[in-house]
């Protein structure tokens, strides 16, 4: 048997879609606001994404690049004047920071109402306890992905292999609200395979190149591979190529679907970055949120 290869790069465009159609149906165009500290090659691409998209689904985008010896105060001022612009619905601050900026200073003073990145202690704590809120965009992504494969999650056993702020702890949150029996792992766990392969989905988000290998697997288990390593080019000397946690040649043969890397689970953030402004637009106004981006 051959896993199926679960195309984000799909899911997301469709779910762009949604976005500009849940846009047309509202009574104005919701903003969100992106800054930018600093000039990592990595964040300039993911931000003029994050602007292109925006753009493309209807709404208006606000960009804010700042250079990269810009004072803590002076970002965190920033942030304090988009909280209070009434034009504004959302606001991300790409990360990471320059060093030296301490992300968390900024990152609280964001407004946990225009919280589109769900980064906040806020939006963390209304995961936490159950309440609706703003969620992590990349774990929602995940979600998407496994529900879409596989319908109804209920009394799935999921495992989540990595605890970061960002991913494995609202990850495993988000499934656990699925009705999933949820395993959190990671470095310290005991028998680290044997509860990877008890896993009916596995979630792969540690940052170690191809770390999950087949013999990890239950037969037939859908794997969402979260990490984007970046490795030396065995077939093109000199050059690197992008991987995930999961060997996904060896993989690919035990598991009945999978994320591939690139492809997979990364075009899922910037969409559900779009999603969460609609909402975050529409909870501040008073507007009723678009069915179509109900999942
Ligand atoms: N840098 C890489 N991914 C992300 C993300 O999802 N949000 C923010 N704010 N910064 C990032």
């Amino acid at each position: 048997m051959k896993a199926s290869k679960i195309d984000g790069r799909i899911f997301a465009e469709n779910l762009r879609k949604k976005v500009r159609q849940a846009v047309t149906q509202l009574p104005d165009s919701p903003a969100l606001a992106v800054v930018l500290v600093g000039e990592d090659p990595a964040s300039q691409v993911y931000v003029a994404s994050k602007v292109k998209f925006t753009e493309e689904c209807g709404m208006n985008s606000l960009e804010y690049k700042l250079p990269a010896d810009t004072k803590e105060t002076e970002v965190v001022n920033l942030v304090k004047k988009l909280n209070e612009n009434d034009k504004v619905d959302g606001i991300l601050v790409q990360l990471p920071l320059p060093e030296g900026m301490n992300s968390d200073n900024v990152i609280k003073e964001i407004h946990p109402d225009k919280d589109v990145d769900g980064l906040t202690e806020a939006s963390a704590g209304r995961l936490s306890l159950g309440k609706s809120g703003l969620r992590p965009c990349t774990p929602t992504g995940c979600v998407m992905l496994a529900k879409d494969e596989l319908g109804d999650l209920s009394g799935k056993h999921c495992v989540v292999l990595g605890r970061s702020i960002l991913v494995g702890k609202p990850a495993a949150l988000l499934f656990l609200e699925q009705n999933c029996t949820v395993t959190i792992a990671h470095s310290r766990t005991k028998n680290l395979e044997a509860v990877c392969k008890s896993a009916d989905i596995l979630i792969a988000a540690v940052g170690r190149p191809q770390m999950v290998q087949a013999s990890w697997i239950k037969k037939g288990a859908c794997i969402i591979d979260v990490g984007i390593n970046r490795v030396p080019s065995v077939k093109r000397p000199g050059k690197t190529r992008l991987v995930g946690d999961v060997n996904y040649t060896t993989a690919k043969d035990v598991a009945g679907s999978i994320t591939p890397v690139p492809g997979g689970v990364g075009p899922m953030t910037i969409a559900c970055l779009l999603r969460n402004t609609v909402i975050a637009a529409c909870a501040r106004r008073n507007w009723e949120t678009p069915s179509i981006l109900n999942f």
